[in-house]
Order: C-alpha cells, then structure tokens, then sequence
C-alpha cells in the first residue's frame, strides 16, 4: 500500500472547512483508510485527518496509541455532541506543522457521533488521551491547527 505525503502548513488544502462524506461513498473509501493508516505509523502520529493528505472530506484516523481499546479508530463526520466544562491543557504537535510543540486546552471529555468505517453510526464517549486526538482531528476538518489555538 502506497505511503501518501502528509501535506504542511502553508498548504490551502489544510485551511479549508472539509465536506461531509456521503454514506454511499463510505465503501469505497476503505483503500484511502488503509493507506492513510499506513501513512500515520509511517510517520509516527496519533492520528490523521483528511486534508493533511489532500483530501478535504470528513474522515480521520486515531491509531491504537492514542484509543482506549488500543486499535486504530476510523471517524467518519465527526461532530461533539456533548463536551464537559472542563479543560484540560496539554503539548501537543501537528505532522502538518513540523517542529512545533504548542499547549493546547481541550475538553476532558467528550461525547461523540460519527459513522465508522462501514457506515454504522456510532456514539460514544471519550476522554484523555482519545478526547484530545479527536478534538485535533476535527479542528483539522474545520481548517484550524494547533498554532491557531
Ligand atoms: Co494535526
């Protein structure tokens, strides 16, 4: 499976709000998964999302690094529902933004929806670790990095 090129900043396709994926093309997409799968351990990430390989659709990945069942986690139109009050400030880097480490607040926790890889919604909660990749993720989806926060 081919390694894709993580794109950095200042690259318009990372500054760019990301469209919805259509559950009818959510199939066709498993080769673009796998390969962006590959990509992120090849790279040595936590996670990837969409527009840092070009494409500017809805869709990131959390390797098992960073999830609590330690297995790679496809988010597919993500979207918090629910998120505590709290926050919680922590370093975080960016393959996008190489060399940068910034502090970053994000909610402790967080109540998800999205579809996964086949298409069947999902919901469910997350916190530490797994709260703050997705939190990154779905910035990511919005066009906002790490040095904007
Ligand atoms: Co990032």
């Amino acid at each position: 499976m081919p390694i894709l090129s993580i794109l950095t900043i200042p690259e318009s396709s990372l500054r760019q709000k990301s469209v919805a994926v259509k559950p009818t093309e959510i199939l066709k997409l498993k080769p673009l998964f796998l390969d962006m799968i590959e990509t992120m351990y090849c790279a040595d990430g936590v996670g990837l999302a969409a527009p840092q390989i070009g494409q500017n659709i809805r869709l990131a990945i959390i390797g098992k690094e960073g999830t609590p069942d330690k297995k790679d986690c496809i988010l597919i139109n993500p979207k918090i529902v629910k998120h505590s009050w709290k926050r919680v400030k922590d370093e975080e880097g960016c393959l996008s933004v190489p060399g940068v480490r910034k502090e970053v607040a994000r909610f402790a926790k967080i109540t998800i929806k999205a579809l996964d890889a086949k298409g069947k919604p999902i919901n469910f909660q997350a916190e530490d670790l797994f709260a703050r990749v997705i939190q990154h993720e779905i910035d990511h989806l919005d066009g906002i990095l790490i040095i904007d926060k």
